[in-house]
């Protein structure tokens, strides 16, 4: 007998879900049987352009959620921009389907409580779409971190991003984005350096954003919609000693804000900026002192076998299949990472320091 596929839904069908339906479509023990988005029509033409046969389509996230039962679905991918991220993800989870999220986790640090509320009370999967983890690169550097090598890390400098890349489409208006650079680059470089040296808990953020270059109808030529930010910075302090200096931008009259910089009292090391956040970086540069000699070793990007999309999409599904089995990129960690764009954002509008507080779940 044959065993049964996974029934699998998207909603929101714009540019980042082809790479989840791309994935989907490759595992035979899967199907994509629902597909949902606001603009009509879309749906149905993202399906028919990927050969995706037999789906239904529906207008909205909670039309294809109310219709789970008769569509037999397992599982979601919620594909829809930032601002559309934790009603659509809740709804699922009330309806006890798992959920596979798009990053960033959501807008604020109150939509992201809300949705692991909604996760704990379903008992379902919730994992966040953060594909760089799945990246041998991104493995290589974690391995060295974790290995102690570095010793006591206290303090790290990440973000990176770009001289100019503001991206267009849905990511620059506060009403379906919410958060710019922050939410589409920023969370990705947070996540890398929390997520090597075990996630510790945010305490405080002092930091500046602005929109001035894409405000600059001279220098943009989306300026009248721009009202996300296109750089920030921050100075963020971490359970146990650790401080962060983070800097991203979409937008900056240089060639990057920085390497990414992890530093321990017996050793430092430098991870190339990248603007892409496929989770390759090139060439990392580990730098030691043994017997009083300063040395600087070249650490050669290691060979990717798997494609990161693949990897977080086959790792949502192998979790829903397994029972007990806990979400691969789990809310609980990626929480602290919100807490501190929500820090970020919540600090530069107030022009002081603020400390970040996490309720109860
Ligand atoms: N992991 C990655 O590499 C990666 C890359 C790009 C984008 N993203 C993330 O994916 C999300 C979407 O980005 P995108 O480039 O695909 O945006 P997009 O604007 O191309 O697509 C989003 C789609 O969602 C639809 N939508 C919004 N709310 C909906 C709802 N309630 N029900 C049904 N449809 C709804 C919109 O109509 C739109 O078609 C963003 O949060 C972004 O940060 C991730």
């Amino acid at each position: 007998m044959a065993k049964k596929k996974l029934r699998i839904g998207i909603i929101g069908t714009g540019g980042i879900a082809r790479w989840h339906a791309y994935q989907y479509l490759k595992m035979d023990d899967c199907k994509i049987v629902a597909l949902a988005d606001l603009v009509p029509g879309k749906a149905q033409k993202f399906a028919e352009n990927l050969g995706i046969k037999g789906a239904k389509y529906y207008n909205s996230h909670k039309e294809l959620l109310d219709d789970a039962e008769a569509l037999g679905l397992d599982g979601v991918s919620i594909c829809t921009y930032n601002r559309q991220h934790a009603e659509p993800t809740i709804y699922a989870l009330d309806r006890g389907i798992n959920v596979l999220l798009e990053k960033p986790f959501t807008v604020t640090l109150d939509e992201a409580v809300a949705v692991m509320r909604a996760e704990k009370r379903s008992g379902k999967i919730l994992s966040i779409g953060f594909q760089p983890r799945f990246h041998a690169s991104m493995q290589y550097m974690k391995e060295i971190v974790r290995s102690g090598r570095l010793g006591q890390v206290y303090y790290i400098q990440t973000g990176g991003g770009r001289r100019r890349g503001i991206p267009g489409s849905t990511f620059i208006e506060d009403k379906t984005a919410g958060i710019g650079a922050l939410g589409d680059i920023g969370c990705y470089s947070l996540d890398m350096c929390l997520d090597a040296i075990g996630y510790p808990k945010p305490l405080t953020v002092s930091a500046f954003k602005t929109d001035i270059i894409g405000k600059d109808p001279a220098q943009y030529d989306e300026a009248d919609r721009f009202s996300v930010d296109e750089f920030a910075v921050a100075l963020i302090r971490l359970e146990g000693g650790v401080t962060m200096d983070f800097r991203i931008s979409w937008a900056l009259n240089v060639d990057t804000p920085g390497d990414t910089l992890i530093i321990g009292n017996k050793a430092g090391l430098r991870i190339p900026s990248t603007d892409c956040w496929n989770g390759g970086f090139g060439e990392m540069t580990l730098y030691e002192t043994v017997d009083g000699k300063d040395i600087e070793t070249k650490l050669p990007e290691p060979e990717n076998k798997v494609d990161c999309f693949y990897g977080k999409v086959r790792s949502f599904l192998d979790a829903i299949k397994t029972p007990g089995a806990k979400s691969p990129v789990p809310s609980s960690q990626i929480l602290y990472n919100q807490a501190i764009i929500d820090g970020i954002v919540r600090s530069a509008n107030l022009g002081r320091e603020v400390d970040i507080v996490i309720p109860e779940i």
